[in-house]
């Protein structure tokens, strides 16, 4: 089983660091493809919880060897102190490698994502103000920073130099900023080149050769497939691609060598941020799936939005990314409820959409067409083979299966590790 990926079919936080410890030690490589330190995943081993943003999650397992590949936006301070705090608490870091074509963050693209967010004013998308956004504009702009600049002081400084000669006057005369120098930002990032310099390489040479090799690398995406630049519910998305298109281009690795796509799903859904949300409730039992889901941001610490599953949501990540297996997460948070909705359908304007409407305004004026379906009041936490799951919590899982184009091959119960109803193996 040479290369699998995961990503959310959701709109983030669906466990996906989760999902990639399921797959653990069988797993030899661990790539991030896309995004940045706006991700946040959080991952639970016997006592310890572990917060990771910008590093691939893999990175807790003994032997993998993680890959920050081209396609990610590194802010360098913030890899550095993700390496430290797993130093300090024993974590060996030192297998991971860095594409020389991956694009840095700098303080002026930090800036410039909270400056643009508070301009926005109620149009604002809710970003997680890391810079993400800005990184990826100058990128595609063609005035973006490559870590292998970091390595020929005189490019970088050109560069630099080139980016700020527009960036001072937006920040100076339009957002009434001070302007950043370029002293400032070449020396910040020429402070990181003796960390740097062990793991930069051709990491898609890297991964070419792991597939030649028989290894097993899997593709952790970050955000999710609703946070799509393309795919998601823009403009309130990521800057990146979240799908599994994007690994490919994020990585360097041909589309026909991804084998298998896992896509996490919740058994319900939440989103961080603004942006039309078709099943979000607003009452009591929103509060409630947050209450118990613990629905708080493990970057910005913001209270998630909550609502029930969207199958045909489910359907559309299903398709996007060619979905072989759902993992369905949080299965726990719905024990209790006497009868719990799914959204089957959507309603807009009087005429019934199964699949995702075309025109995004449509998709803001989507009301959810529910069915209901019997709930359980039993702890689910000790399950570990499906005939564990009381009947109806069963029902639920073989109907959410049926509408949302794949498998439902594991079940999270739980946060921790081996609080999962595994139904089908993940690798084959
Ligand atoms: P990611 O961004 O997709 O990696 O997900 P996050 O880590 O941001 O959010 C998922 C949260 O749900 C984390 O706090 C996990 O510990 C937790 N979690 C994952 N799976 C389960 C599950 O099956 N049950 C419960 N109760 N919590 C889970
Ligand atoms: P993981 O990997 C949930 C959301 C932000 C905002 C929008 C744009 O943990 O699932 P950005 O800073 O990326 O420009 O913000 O995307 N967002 C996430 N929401 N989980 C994430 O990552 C997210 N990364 C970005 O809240 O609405
Ligand atoms: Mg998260």
């Amino acid at each position: 089983m040479p290369a699998v990926l995961i990503t959310g079919a959701q709109w983030g936080d669906e466990g996906k660091g989760r999902a990639t410890d399921l797959l653990g030690s069988r797993v030899d490589y661990v790539v991030k493809f896309n995004g940045g330190n706006n991700a946040g995943h959080t991952v639970v081993i016997g006592d310890e919880k572990y917060a990771l943003h910008l590093l691939p999650s893999g990175i807790l397992t003994p032997g993998v060897t993680p890959i920050i590949a081209n396609g990610v936006v590194v802010d360098l301070a913030v890899l550095k102190q993700e390496l430290d705090a797993l130093n300090e608490r024993g974590v060996d870091t030192s297998k991971l490698k860095v594409s020389a074509n991956a694009h840095v963050i700098t303080a002026y693209h930090r800036t410039l994502d909270k400056v643009t967010e508070r301009f926005l004013g109620k149009r604002q998308i809710g970003t997680t103000g890391r810079g993400i956004g800005p990184a990826y504009a100058d990128k595609i702009n063609r005035v973006g920073i490559r870590i292998q600049d970091i390595f020929d002081e005189s490019i970088l400084r050109q560069k630099v130099e080139a980016a700020l000669e527009f960036k001072n006057q937006v920040l100076v005369k339009i957002y009434n900023r001070r302007a950043i120098g370029v002293d400032e930002v070449v020396e910040e990032l020429l402070s990181f080149r003796e960390l740097l310099e062990p793991m930069v390489c051709d990491t898609g040479l890297m991964l070419h050769e792991a597939i030649r090799d028989d290894k097993t690398v899997l593709f952790e995406a970050g955000q999710a497939t609703m946070l799509d630049i393309d795919h998601g519910t823009y403009p309130f998305v990521t800057s990146s691609n979240a799908t599994a298109g994007g690994a490919s281009t994020g990585s360097g690795l041909p589309p026909h060598r991804i084998d298998r796509v896992i896509a996490v799903i919740k058994a319900y859904t939440t989103r961080v941020g603004a942006g039309p949300f078709p099943t979000e409730l607003f009452d009591e039992m929103g509060e409630q799936l947050a209450r118990v889901g613990h629905e708080y941001g493990t970057t910005t610490g913001r209270l998630r939005r909550c609502g029930w599953y969207d199958a045909p949501m489910a359907r559309y990540a299903a398709r996007i990314n060619g979905v072989t297996d759902f993992v369905l997460t949080k299965l726990d948070v719905l024990s209790g409820i006497e009868t719990i909705p799914v959204c089957v359908a959507y309603d807009v304007n009087g005429v019934r959409h199964d699949e995702m409407p075309v025109n995004q305004t449509d998709f803001h004026h989507a009301k959810p067409i529910y069915q209901e379906f019997p709930g359980w009041t039993e702890d689910i936490s000790g399950a570990r083979r499906f005939e564990d799951l009381p009947k109806n919590a069963q029902d639920y899982i073989l109907a959410l299966e049926k509408m949302s184009g794949s498998r439902m091959s594991a079940i999270g119960v739980g946060p921790e590790r081996e609080q999962v109803v595994v139904r089908h193996d993940l690798l084959d």
